[in-house]
């Protein structure tokens, strides 16, 4: 049996295989929104397992693989034998005898890591203390709707440098952008922890917001305390009191700069009503272009490469 194709983190994939996905978003959507039924997965069944809150997440795997022909199975750890102690290693080779596909959201990037070696198909990060792919791929493919390419844009990355923001690292040196991130004394970029190949040459850390938002092409941020991290609540809303998205940040931007965010958001923290709900922002897009890249994605691992017709 060859080893699956997995998408663990946005080092996984070639920029081949992005332009790739990218096209065939696009072409899936236009289906989608046509009311042409498309149904490459008919008969092939999803398993999500899930160890932290989501909506947009499961909304859009769970949508977009019944949108595509298939099923899928939502499991949780309170109610499997994953929060009883069954080894990660033992429920991958379960679940993926009895599915085509998995999706998982998780805290450390080695519990995905350890799930997909003993997997027998491919296996798709949901999120992890340490990435979010699905989320950038969305969101890259926003700004190509938008605008057309990323390629030599500029992205200002305001707050958490967690899995968000190592995420957009790793894009802009596989898609040749560069990301501008502003975060607060001690939540700097830590290259190794971004797993990044080319060190700092696709990013620049900036002590002052503003500065970092100068000219930029999109700016965009995330909550200052991630799912996993509530216990320092309470220090994270002092520390980021100066990183919060404003209108008079927006106006250094590029005048048409987006505004993305991968939500939820928590307006008056890390960004100003004005701002998510002003006309720079594609939030909205955003959040429903998960259901059509994904679909791209879900089809790319299960199906392989298939012609746009
Ligand atoms: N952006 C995102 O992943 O949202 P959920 O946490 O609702 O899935
Ligand atoms: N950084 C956030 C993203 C939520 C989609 C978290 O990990 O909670």
């Amino acid at each position: 049996m060859t080893a699956p194709k997995h998408f663990l983190q946005f080092n996984d994939f070639t920029r081949e295989e992005f332009e790739y996905l990218f096209e065939r978003a696009s072409w899936i959507k236009g289906k989608f929104k046509r009311y042409e039924p498309y149904h490459p997965l008919f008969d092939r069944t999803l398993v999500m397992i899930f160890e932290k809150a989501s909506t947009r997440t499961r909304l859009s795997f769970e949508a977009g693989m019944f949108q595509l022909g298939g099923a899928a199975i939502y499991l949780n750890t309170r109610d499997s034998q994953l929060g009883r102690g069954e080894p990660v290693e033992d429920a991958a080779q379960v679940m993926s005898r009895m599915s085509d596909v998995v999706m998982i959201r998780t805290f450390e990037q080695s519990i995905i890591e350890r799930f997909a070696a003993n997997s027998r198909v491919p296996v798709i990060n949901g999120l992890t203390n340490e990435y979010h792919p699905c989320q950038i791929l969305t969101d890259i493919y926003t700004w190509i709707e938008r605008r057309g390419s990323i390629a030599g844009k500029t992205v200002t990355w305001i707050g958490d440098t967690n899995n968000m923001c190592n995420t957009w690292l790793q894009a802009a040196e596989l898609l040749d952008f560069k990301v501008n991130v502003s975060s607060p004394k001690g939540y700097e970029v830590e290259p190794a922890k971004a797993n990044l190949k080319k060190g700092s040459a696709h990013f620049e850390q900036f002590a002052d917001p503003m500065e970092a938002a100068r000219g930029a092409d999109i700016i965009t941020t995330d909550v200052w305390t991630s799912m996993g991290f509530e216990a320092e609540n309470e220090a994270r809303m002092r520390d980021f009191a100066d990183f919060q998205v404003d209108a008079e940040m927006m106006r250094v931007a590029d005048k048409g700069a987006l505004f993305m965010h991968c939500l939820p958001a928590h307006r008056g923290e890390e960004v100003t009503a004005e701002v998510i709900d002003g006309p720079h922002s594609v939030v909205w897009e955003e959040a429903e272009n998960r259901l059509h890249a994904q679909k791209a994605l879900l089809e790319y691992l299960v199906c392989g490469r298939i012609d746009s017709k």
